[in-house]
């Protein structure tokens, strides 16, 4: 089922901190990025049910560096709505190119790659030397991180 959702530009500040960290648990990581970032928010019956953040990379290229979909409604097509937003968005913003950082496993790999992101780099070892908070899913430590884009 595909529910009905709203999604805006919005200011940072706007964004639920708690949502946020459903993709990114490191609050540090988050503040930084949000600082720079363009945010978006998808509401539904007037609750905020998502949110992503683009930041520059380069002039051409922008990042994901954030996507969550509230728990209580994954499994709906509201990331895929936002995804798809984030792609028009970068466009909109003057990008040829769309990059994400995600682990090596797990349903969002298969999320991105459903979109037409493709792996153009692994990063070994990246959430175990870089990351602050060890990363779960599926009872499995997340250790290598995955580099994926879209050229428009
Ligand atoms: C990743 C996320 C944004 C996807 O949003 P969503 O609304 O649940 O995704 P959709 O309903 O549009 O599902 C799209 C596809 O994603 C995958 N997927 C999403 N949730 C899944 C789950 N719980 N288990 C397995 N696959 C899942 C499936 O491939 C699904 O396709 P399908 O419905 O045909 O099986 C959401 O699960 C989320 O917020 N997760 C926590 C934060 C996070 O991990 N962000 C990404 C960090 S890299």
């Amino acid at each position: 089922m595909t529910r009905p959702i709203h999604i805006r530009a919005c200011s940072a500040a706007q964004l639920p901190m708690a949502l946020l960290l459903e993709a990114d648990p490191h609050l540090p990581y988050v503040q930084a990025y949000l600082a720079h970032g363009h945010c978006y928010l998808a509401e539904h019956d007037g609750a905020t049910v998502g949110v992503y953040v683009l930041q520059a990379r380069s002039p051409s290229t922008l990042e994901l560096m954030n996507i969550a979909v509230a728990p209580n409604c994954q499994g709906q097509g509201i990331g895929t709505q936002l995804l798809q937003h984030a792609l028009h968005s970068a466009r909109q913003l003057g990008a040829t190119r769309l990059e994400v950082a995600t682990g090596s496993f797990g349903h969002p790999l298969t999320f991105y790659q459903r979109a037409g992101l493709r792996v153009y780099a692994v990063e070994p070892d990246y959430f175990l030397l870089y990351y602050p908070v060890p990363l779960f899913e599926q009872g499995l430590q997340h250790k290598d991180r995955l580099r994926l884009a879209i050229d428009f």
